[in-house]
């Protein structure tokens, strides 16, 4: 261990107390019993990008299932089409709408919202949800930085300037999956990394920016999915789920227990990963910055053992 790390800080990893019990921010008047919520209500509208897939497929499921029509955005056409059927085997043809749609594309985004609008006439979850994880280090994979950036993060840009539901007079909420990668920053890909920090910056502020608005129905939730099985993490159809993982189906209903709740911040848990671990890790983080360490300090070898006992120390106050 360095002498800096040594000196002032052997024991009390962290003068950041673990003082969890408070929920995160949520929004009043959408804790409601399940079927009084204005949302996620039957007859209403969702919409979700990337739902040929993994998360965003299981999350038009869900709301399928609890009554919403839906209407599906995805890439992926021929697997788009499979679960468009699945969906209206499920709700019937009239409740849901199949859109290839390349989020990245502005123009593509305003056709999506013009046939979601010129057939149901409004929208109440609005899923952004779509995402790519091609790799780019620090200083290697420039094309790959565009396009992860251009899918990951101008893909919700286009999507949430494009369909922003202030204007209409029911209740709505806007959804934008980021990741437990955005927020500790683990070493490996910082162009998906920096992307989802970004849609984790983006989603705070659009969730103040709605609640500064007095006469917006709108709140804006932050969905940090635990490690799932899905087409991202190696989900071929073939290779069974790891242990470790959940399925999409149960990372999709802990979020929609969540926001049904009105929490902004959705942290899901996995097999491997329990919720105050997360907790400890992303203040372990936030200790960087606030303590001077050096950059990423969880990966440090001279902060190794320091992290470990804050993790110990912290599980135990915890008691978990
Ligand atoms: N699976 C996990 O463990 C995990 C963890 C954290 C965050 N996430 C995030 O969850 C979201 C969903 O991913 P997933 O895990 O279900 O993976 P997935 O690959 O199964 O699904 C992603 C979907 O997005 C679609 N897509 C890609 N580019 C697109 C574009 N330009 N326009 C429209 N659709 C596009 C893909 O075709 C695919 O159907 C992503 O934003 C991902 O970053 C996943």
């Amino acid at each position: 261990m360095s002498r800096s790390a040594r000196s002032s800080r052997s024991r009390n990893a962290s003068p950041l107390r673990t003082t969890f019990g408070n929920p995160s921010y949520t929004v009043s008047n959408m804790s409601v019993a399940d079927e009084l919520h204005p949302v996620l209500h039957a007859g209403r509208v969702a919409v979700i990008t990337g739902a040929a897939s993994g998360l965003g497929k299981a999350a038009a499921k869900e709301l399928a299932k609890l009554g919403l029509k839906i209407a599906i955005a995805d890439i992926d056409e021929e697997k788009l089409g499979v679960i468009g059927q699945e969906l209206i085997e499920l709700i019937g043809a009239q409740n849901v709408l199949i859109m290839p749609t390349d989020v990245s594309k502005l123009d593509q985004v305003v056709k999506l919202k013009e046939k979601v609008y010129d057939t149901w006439g409004e929208v109440a979850v609005l899923m952004n949800n779509a995402g790519i994880g091609l790799k780019g280090t620090s200083w290697e994979g420039t094309e790959n930085w565009q396009k992860v950036f251009d899918v990951n993060l101008f893909g919700v840009v286009n999507v949430q300037h494009t369909f922003l539901m202030i204007h209409q007079e029911n209740q709505a909420m806007i959804i934008n999956t980021g990741s437990k990668q955005g927020i500790t920053n683990p070493p490996g890909n910082a162009a998906y990394n920096a992307s989802k920090a970004a849609v984790k910056i983006l989603t705070e502020n659009l969730a103040h920016e709605l609640r500064e608005r007095p006469e917006s129905n709108v709140t804006a939730h932050l969905f940090v999915p635990g490690w799932t099985w899905t087409g991202l993490t190696g989900d071929d159809g073939v290779k069974s789920k790891p242990d470790g993982a959940w399925t999409p189906e149960e990372t999709v209903l802990y979020m929609l227990d969540k926001v049904r709740e009105g929490e902004f911040y959705v942290l899901v848990p996995d097999n491997e990963t329990k919720r105050e671990v997360d907790q400890l890790r992303i203040m372990w983080g936030a200790g960087d910055v606030a303590e001077g360490r050096p950059a990423l300090s969880r990966w440090h070898k001279d902060y190794k053992p320091l992290f470990e006992e804050f993790m110990r120390e912290g599980l135990a106050a915890l008691d978990v």
